[in-house]
């Protein structure tokens, strides 16, 4: 019996994002649109839905159809909503290094990062502050077969510590020039170890897991002898043709698998205001290959 699609899904790019047209998110969604939903995910691996009218109750309810929510450390939640974080910035801001701007996959440095996020656009500046993902999966299909056992014998060690140390480089501990409240504290010092080469667990399929924002050598080997390798995985996985970049609108969602994709958000809109708010969804204690 063949299965009728219901959802209208456009591809933005050649590898990697896909519009969703046709959906609802404030309403109550019935199990066969959600399973079209999450194949979408698998298959385009960051989704896209315009024109959405969601109350923070609303954003939460749709992101946790895909798992349960988390609380995100470091970072000031949405007052009366633990669960969601609001990424700000304010016209007066000129800072360097916005949040989110380097390529990463969030909270990596968990023992067990997150599923994946799910971002609503509030604010929107006329121009710039548009996000990029990169394709993980592509990343490491496109490596040596050599290169890529190498990989696969591989564990790198993670730390929110470049970020959220004491000198780190989105903390503001509270100055209210900036419209982020980001603190340090003990836990920026932690380390968790993850394969470089994880296995998607729902799709099967290998990607490559190291990012230049939380990943700060290989397991067993320091900073300096990891550093010619990991800087050549980083700048190979932002290739141009592994991305998709995402002009935002009020009232868009992005839902993202962090497991095979990495973000960056662009940092190009001094003088404007820009205020997305993000869900991120647990996931499981990632895999290498057997
Ligand atoms: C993030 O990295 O979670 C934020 C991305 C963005 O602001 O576009």
């Amino acid at each position: 019996m063949s299965q009728t699609q219901i959802l209208d899904i456009q591809p933005i790019a050649g590898t990697i994002g896909a519009e969703i047209r046709g959906v609802d998110l404030a309403a109550p969604l019935p199990d066969a649109v959600f399973a079209e939903i999450e194949a979408a995910l698998h298959e385009h691996l960051v989704i896209f839905f315009r024109d959405q009218q969601l109350t923070p109750a609303q954003h939460k309810a749709f992101s946790a159809r895909f798992g349960p929510l988390l609380e995100v450390p470091f970072v000031r939640a949405l007052p009366g909503h633990p669960e969601i974080l609001p990424v700000m910035k304010g016209r007066e801001e000129k800072t360097k290094r916005n949040f989110g701007g380097l390529w990463h996959s969030d909270m990596s440095y968990a023992e067990i990062p997150p599923l994946g996020s799910a971002l609503y656009a509030r604010v929107i500046p006329p121009y710039g502050g548009d996000t990029m993902w990169t394709n993980m999966y592509r990343a490491y299909d496109a490596l040596s077969d050599t290169l890529k056992s190498v990989l696969e014998g591989l564990h790198a060690v993670h730390s929110p510590v470049r970020s959220y140390g004491a000198n780190g480089a989105v903390v503001n501990n509270g100055d209210p020039a900036h419209k982020m409240d980001v603190r340090t504290d003990e836990r920026a010092m932690r380390e968790a170890v993850h394969p470089v080469v994880r296995v998607h667990p729902a799709t099967g399929r290998k990607a490559l897991y190291v990012n230049s924002t939380y990943t700060l050598r290989f397991d067993g080997m320091s900073e300096e002898e990891s550093a010619p390798l990991l800087q050549y995985l980083h700048q190979h996985a932002a290739r141009p043709e592994f991305t998709c970049r995402f002009r935002w609108t009020p009232g868009a969602l992005a839902v993202w698998d962090n497991r095979c994709t990495q973000h960056l958000a662009m940092n190009d809109y001094d003088g404007f205001d820009r205020e997305l708010h993000r869900t991120t969804i647990a996931g499981t204690r990632p895999v290498g290959v057997a």
